[in-house]
């Protein structure tokens, strides 16, 4: 059943690879939002609700996690989807406040659908029940060569890298295009910026693409 939500609420999305930068530009965007006195609300995907962190902890660090199948990783991070968009999402919508998602839908038509292979068709259908019509205002695609983000990724790791960050040079490639055609399908919700320049010069490109939706 569609989901209801106050015009005022912003729903904004990041995605992009691992080390893409997401988290640093996610904290400069609330505090924008919130010197301009908007209530914020960050949260992220696999996560947020006690739920979804409990199906996070399955997806990103069983140690058998290398065996779990493409369609059960699927219906797992939509699962937290469901619950975070009507635990969370929604009662801040509702309250005119602007939701900042660490990754949503987007990631799971990228990294399941295109990446893994799943036949688009199911995965859009299992998306869009999960979210009701809960589509962000804006996404932001944080785009970075797949070597970057993987040098990046490798810098952070102070143990082992996660399940989802052992995947190979070509799974990244996959992801990162899938995000790039996205891009072309929905170009009024989906902006990608160049996550190679200085954290700055970003912060000011998407304070500047949020400023136009919040009018
Ligand atoms: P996380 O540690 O949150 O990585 P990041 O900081 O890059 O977001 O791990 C989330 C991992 O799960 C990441 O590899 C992307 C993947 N993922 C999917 O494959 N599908 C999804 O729907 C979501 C939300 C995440």
């Amino acid at each position: 059943m569609p989901l209801k939500t106050k015009s005022t609420g912003k729903l904004i999305s990041f995605e992009g690879s691992e080390g893409s930068g997401k988290s640093t530009q996610i904290a400069r965007l609330a505090e924008h939002c919130q010197k301009i006195g908007r209530e914020v609300i960050a949260t992220r995907e696999p996560g947020g609700t006690e739920i979804g962190e409990q199906i996070r902890s399955i997806i990103v660090h069983n140690s058998k996690g290398d065996e779990m199948c493409p369609e059960t990783e699927l219906l797992l991070f939509t699962a937290a989807r469901a619950q975070l968009v009507r635990e969370v999402i929604v009662p801040a919508l509702t309250r005119g406040a602007i939701v900042l998602s660490d990754r949503y839908l987007d990631s799971s038509t990228v990294y399941q659908g295109i990446a893994r292979n799943l036949a688009p068709g199911p995965v859009n259908e299992i998306n869009r029940f999960a979210v009701g019509n809960v589509m962000p205002d804006l996404t932001i695609v944080m785009d970075v060569p797949t070597e970057v983000s993987l040098q990046r990724i490798r810098q952070r790791a102070s143990d082992l890298p996660d399940r989802m960050e052992r995947q190979n040079i070509t799974f990244y490639n996959k992801v990162r295009e899938g995000y790039l055609l996205l891009a072309k399908e929905w170009p009024q919700r989906v902006v990608v910026i160049d996550g190679t320049q200085a954290p700055d010069a970003i912060d000011k490109k998407v304070w500047a693409e949020v400023q136009k939706r919040l009018g």
